[in-house]
């Protein structure tokens, strides 16, 4: 496809995408989910300690996954907490984390007490670097964090290899990984742990909530015990033998999860065949660099499409030239993630339990992260699920955006 020398919409030429049907929105609930929800409203069982909508949910998602187990909870952040308690991580442990993912990931350890160790991640594929990651390893580290972030999928081959030499626990932050598969089997169990959210924006989306899976039966009992008030698998209601909280969904949100479920893989097909559109029609695209294709990972998860404008970046225009993309009238497009090593929050929290114990706050150098940082943009899943025209006109802005290096400069000077 030849560049566009066509006037940027932001600077009152013709937007690429006019003369369009609007894209479908996110989230989509249908006549399923309203019975779904009719049918617990009208049951008089709304919580999951009395129905039974959440743990068909559970057994249908474990299903989903291949794992033997799954437990419902309130969201992908605190799962993530529940992970690391069931794993017995706690005060001034080390948790190893990549710079670049959601706040929740590197929160998480901090939860616990323990402090998040943060390291960079390839930029080609935004994911966590295991060489970083080897030598990041201490005597206090007790568990390691990859994200499948986007929907793509961390090296687990070289995280397991690292798990089986230094016998360190791995969970897996598949938050926005749903139905991904590595090597021909799904992501989630790969790990001891792994962890989902179904908040708004996700592909299975109840407005929020999480699950956990595992295959392991002891931490499936103590997920379960943490997830619910401390209380074991057919005990008694007062019966509280862990310090446990209580994080159980609701049956309204497992009947809208189940429907979503249901719906997913036709979903994800689309995604698919929307992903592989815009890849065929950018990868010859100067100024536009996509993750490269991996032969190890089956079935993308396609939560988010990423995209890195490396000339963009270094000129500062990449803020710029995501105006410039919502001028020309593509949905969804995002900045995408600040780096967590440089985040005063975590910084602070992590100085703060780092003081009391004796300790000090683990040094943390993350230069890809903050190449990404500054040109990396991506497009929300929904935009996948438009119809082929939507598409080509999304290919189309983009080229014209990343060819436009000058005017975003001389609009960006104004
Ligand atoms: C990578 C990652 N981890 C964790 C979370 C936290 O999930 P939640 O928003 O359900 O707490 C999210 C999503 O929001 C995420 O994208």
């Amino acid at each position: 496809m030849p560049e566009s020398t066509a006037a940027l919409a932001v600077a009152g030429g013709a937007p690429a995408l006019s003369d369009l049907p609007p894209f479908p929105s996110w989230p989509q609930g249908t006549v399923e989910e309203e019975n779904g929800l009719l049918a617990v409203l009208r049951s008089g069982k709304w919580g999951s300690a009395q129905g039974d909508v959440v743990a068909s949910f559970e057994g249908e998602f474990a299903e989903y996954q291949g794992s033997r187990h799954a437990v419902a909870a309130a969201n992908g952040t605190v799962a993530l907490v529940v992970a690391l308690r069931a794993l017995g991580v706690g005060l001034g442990d080390e948790v190893i984390v990549p710079s670049y993912t959601f706040f929740a990931t590197a929160a998480a350890p901090l939860f616990v007490g323990a402090l998040p160790v943060f390291v960079d991640i390839d930029p080609r594929t935004h994911l966590m670097d295991p060489v970083a990651v080897r030598s990041a390893i201490t005597d206090r580290t007790k568990a390691i964090i990859p994200v499948h972030i986007a929907g793509n999928i961390a090296d687990m081959d070289a995280l397991l290899q690292l798990k089986q030499e230094f016998g360190i626990p791995i969970i897996e932050d598949a938050a926005q990984a749903a139905g991904a598969y590595y090597k021909g089997g799904p992501v989630g169990a790969i790990g001891d742990i792994g962890t989902f959210s179904f908040q708004s924006s996700k592909n299975i989306a109840s407005g929020e909530g999480g699950i956990l899976v595992t295959n392991d039966d002891a931490l499936s009992d103590a997920i379960y015990s943490m997830v619910n008030v401390g209380r074991v698998r057919g005990g008694g209601w007062y019966e509280h033998r862990a310090l446990g909280y209580n994080l159980r969904l609701s049956e309204f949100q497992g009947a809208v999860l189940r429907a979503q479920l249901r719906r997913h893989p036709e979903q994800q097909e689309l995604r698919a065949a929307n992903a592989a559109r815009l890849r065929a029609g950018l990868i010859d695209c100067a100024g536009i660099e996509l993750p490269p294709e991996n032969p190890d990972v089956t079935a993308h998860g396609h939560h988010l499409f990423m995209m890195r404008f490396p000339e963009l970046g270094r000129a500062g225009l990449r803020d710029a030239a995501v105006r410039a993309l919502q001028a020309e009238g593509v949905p969804g497009v995002f900045p995408g993630y600040v780096a967590l090593h440089q985040n005063e929050a975590l910084l602070a929290e992590s100085a703060s339990i780092a003081v009391r114990l004796g300790l000090s706050v683990p040094e943390a150098a993350c230069p890809m992260t903050e190449l990404v940082c500054a040109d990396t943009i991506w497009l929300g899943q929904h935009v996948l699920l438009g119809t082929e025209n939507q598409i080509n006109g999304v290919i189309q802005a983009l080229r014209k955006v990343a060819g436009a290096v000058e005017e975003l400069r001389a609009i960006a000077a104004e």
